[in-house]
């Protein structure tokens, strides 16, 4: 009840406008967001590198509506990967962008346009990009932009979401070698038609969909904190003879920060996904509603300032 009433609080445009004017949030948006600025995630992503982490930088901002909008973050993405090379970080970071934030909603020609722009500077800097997945109407699209970027961009990542029904046909269909596939749970409230819901069902999809990622060839990056599916993914990793530069963990900055270095000390190649900007309503409310016991943790943040 609490998680739906989060995720709908994440699509709102009016709470958006009265929550994101305040500071009420703010004890959330400290936890989960590397900071307002490039300079601000720069730093935390050198600080990850020094324990040995690798990231994915997300610029906060998704469903704009306005092409000159879409082509500004196109443009601050490549001033960013222009950073990203010039801190000699590009063997340990990448991004990820969302196409609704580079104006998918107005226009696919649009966002793909200026994904390829990124995916360019990604390829002068040394590193790659992975295209994140929104909801399920947008799964098509998304993965239709995707090959049609792979076709010059080979090493674009992808996004399956193991809650959506359509996911293991998804993984046959890219699990090709080289295909860099993060696989996740699923971020977004889904009608039953197209996705299960009910826990243990996701789990088991999401192991059968990393086994077929494994199958065939793929890069996987396992992106997850639950511990039966970190655990379930080495031994299936195992099973396939896969070694530890065939795949990586991913985790969300400010998510089982420890879990984060232990794996990496244990020899692990864990990337963090670590978001930064001024739009950090929508993301922070999907962070809120994949625990609601992190509201308990929020109140009291709250009381103590
Ligand atoms: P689950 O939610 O069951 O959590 C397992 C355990 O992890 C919890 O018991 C808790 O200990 C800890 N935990 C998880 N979330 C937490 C939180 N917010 N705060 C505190 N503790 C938490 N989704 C999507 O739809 N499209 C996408 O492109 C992406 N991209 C993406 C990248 C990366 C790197 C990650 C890790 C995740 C995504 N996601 C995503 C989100 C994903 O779909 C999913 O919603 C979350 O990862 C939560 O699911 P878990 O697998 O972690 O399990």
């Amino acid at each position: 009840m609490l998680r739906t009433m989060l995720q709908a609080a994440a699509r709102s445009d009016r709470l958006e406008r009265m929550v994101g004017r305040n500071r009420l949030l703010r004890p959330a948006v400290d936890r989960f967001v590397a900071g307002a600025s490039a300079e601000d995630v720069i730093r935390s992503a050198r600080r990850l590198a020094d324990d040995g982490l690798y990231a994915t930088i997300d610029q906060l901002g998704e469903a704009c509506r306005d092409a000159r909008a879409a082509e500004r973050t196109a443009r601050e993405y490549v001033a960013l990967l222009h950073r990203v090379a010039d801190a000699g970080l590009a063997d340990r970071v990448e991004v990820s962008v969302k196409l609704s934030a580079l104006g998918s909603e107005l226009d696919w020609a649009l966002a793909e346009e200026q994904t390829r722009l990124i995916c360019a500077a990604a390829d002068e800097a040394g590193t790659t990009v992975t295209v994140d997945m929104e909801d399920s109407s947008t799964t098509e699209d998304t993965l239709r932009v995707l090959r049609a970027l792979r076709r010059d961009h080979p090493r674009t990542g992808g996004v399956l979401q193991a809650m959506l029904r359509r996911t293991a046909d998804d993984c046959r269909d890219l699990g090709e070698p080289g295909s860099r596939i993060r696989l996740c749970k699923g971020a977004y409230h889904e009608p039953a038609a197209v996705a299960v819901t009910a826990a243990a069902d996701i789990n088991a999809a999401y192991l059968r969909c990393l086994g077929l990622l494994m199958e065939g060839g793929a890069y996987p990056m396992v992106a997850t904190h639950d511990p039966r599916l970190v655990a379930g993914a080495a031994a299936l990793a195992r099973k396939h003879g896969m070694g530890r530069d065939a795949w990586e963990y991913q985790m969300l900055f400010g998510v089982r920060a420890d879990e984060q270095r232990r794996l990496a000390q244990a020899g692990h190649r864990v990337r963090v996904y670590l978001p930064y900007g001024p739009d950090w309503y929508r993301y922070t409310c999907r962070r809120l509603a994949e625990r609601p016991a992190n509201l308990v943790l929020l109140g009291r943040a709250m009381l103590s300032r």
